[in-house]
């Protein structure tokens, strides 16, 4: 980590986000600065209710903050068209849910080629990539399954391999170990950390667990509104 926001993936700057009007507004995120490097590894830590998924949100560029300046990769995305928001997010970002929100129809090999339905340019088929994807996360021999045939550490799995399929600079993921148990989560943060040393891809994930939050290079809770960054030097 650098002072050096050129190498910046993420430069919040007093970023504040309410929801409601009048009498019954209520202000979740309190003027927050935040400065996120490719490559970080993040956890985002907090009580139920404090605002993790609400930050995760405008980090995904799906919530726009009722004030403040949100630069994503160089660019002032603050006040960017819903189109172009859409465009980078597609592009730059991949999700992952606690619910893996897996279409259930589908196979498991067809949910991960699913987001290349919405990209133009296709050196190899949507398959043989997604085919690819579902090697890299271990489900070589469960690619024609679908999710209800899959356990819930494979379906998360799964949407890991969907995540990557559009080769995102960072991944999103809230509270992704949340119905999984101990062993399973573990593999899962396993997993994705591989991924930040492989590839280098930027991660970002809330988790309530502390022993998991521990594992990432950089650990924030989210407070009364506030950002409290606790650095592995810390007493
Ligand atoms: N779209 C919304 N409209 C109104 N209130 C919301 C909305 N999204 C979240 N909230 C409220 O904001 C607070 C923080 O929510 P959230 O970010 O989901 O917390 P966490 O993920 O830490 O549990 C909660 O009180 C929640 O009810
Ligand atoms: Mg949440």
């Amino acid at each position: 980590m650098s002072s050096d926001t050129s190498a910046a993936l993420f430069v919040l700057r007093g970023i504040s986000q309410r929801y409601g009007e009048g009498k019954n507004a209520a202000g979740i995120l309190h003027n927050i600065d935040l400065t996120l490097y490719r490559g970080d590894t993040c956890a985002i830590v907090g009580a139920s209710g404090s605002g993790k998924s609400t930050l995760l949100n405008i980090l995904g560029l799906l919530e726009r903050p009722s004030s403040g300046e949100l630069r994503f990769a160089g660019r002032d995305v603050t006040t960017a068209s819903p189109n172009m928001l859409a465009h980078w997010r597609n592009r730059s970002i991949g999700f992952i849910f606690q619910s893996f929100n897996l279409l259930p129809r589908l196979s498991a090999l067809d949910n991960v080629a699913l987001p290349l339905a919405y990209r133009q340019q296709r050196r190899k088929s949507p398959r043989d990539l997604a085919m690819q994807q579902l090697r890299a996360v271990g489900l070589a021999d469960c690619v024609h399954r679908r999710p209800a045939e899959l356990s819930g550490g494979q379906r998360q799995r799964v949407a890991i391999a969907r995540a990557l399929i559009g080769e995102p600079t960072l991944i999103l993921a809230d509270e992704p170990t949340g119905n999984l148990d101990q062993q399973c989560a573990n593999e899962i943060i396993e997993l994705l950390l591989g991924l930040n040393i492989e590839h280098r891809v930027t991660l970002v994930v809330v988790t309530h667990d502390v022993s998991l939050a521990k594992r990432f290079a950089r650990r924030i809770e989210v407070i009364n509104g506030q950002l409290l960054e606790r650095s592995d030097h810390a007493v």
